[in-house]
């Protein structure tokens, strides 16, 4: 069975509801199994990810979608800490040919994100990923990608209520961008 993981790293909460969307994207495509991985900062030990059950379980995947808040204009700390901690599959082409995408939150609707996608696309080459952009046109600025992303989905918080909240057009741009990169991994694993 085609296999899609989806995993994300999120401090208060807004990327963890993306990440959810897109999961919930994976899920709906008949024959697909989604899996959703969470990156924890006590994950991250002396700077460096330790959670090898966790790369080992996305060595079984058959794509990869990558997700975290854009801190200071790039990937939160420990998305980098984990991207880091990719290298010995790096040495042994072990992700090579897998799809990759991504989807990142900040809090202002531009606020850099274009920088946090890019990182993701960077690594995701050099490990042999093929990336799978976002195919959603912006409608209006309420609905799917209105922030105007391709590389992969964008999202905002809701401020001012104790919870987390996402603006609800960019859950959908998650769900959407979600069943995308599942259709196709899906696609390539039957050679259709
Ligand atoms: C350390 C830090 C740096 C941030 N840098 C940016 C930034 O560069 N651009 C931006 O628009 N928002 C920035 N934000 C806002 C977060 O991206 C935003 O609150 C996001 O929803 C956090 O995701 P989370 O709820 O999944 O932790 C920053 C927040 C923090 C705490």
């Amino acid at each position: 069975m085609t296999t899609v993981a989806v995993v994300y790293h999120s401090d208060s909460g807004t990327t963890k509801l993306m990440a959810e969307g897109v999961h919930e994207g994976v899920a709906s495509v008949a024959g697909v199994k989604a899996q959703l991985y969470v990156i924890e900062r006590s994950e991250i030990i002396e700077g460096h990810f330790q959670n090898e059950a966790l790369l080992d379980s996305l060595d079984a995947a058959d794509a990869i979608i990558f997700g975290c808040p854009t801190f200071m204009g790039d990937v939160s700390g420990p998305m980098k800490a984990f991207l880091d901690a990719t290298l010995q599959r790096w040495y042994a082409h072990a992700w090579s040919g897998k799809l990759a995408a991504g989807f990142t939150i900040s809090g202002t609707p531009s606020g850099d994100k274009l920088n946090s996608l890019q990182s993701l696309i960077t690594c995701s080459m050099q490990l042999g990923m093929i990336w799978v952009g976002l195919d959603q046109n912006p409608v209006n600025r309420e609905g799917r990608n209105r922030l105007g992303f391709y590389l992969g989905a964008g999202g905002q918080p809701v401020y001012g209520s104790d919870e987390p909240r996402l603006q609800d057009g960019d859950r959908e741009t998650g769900v959407a961008h979600g069943a995308r990169v599942a259709q196709i991994a899906k696609q390539l694993g039957s050679g259709a």
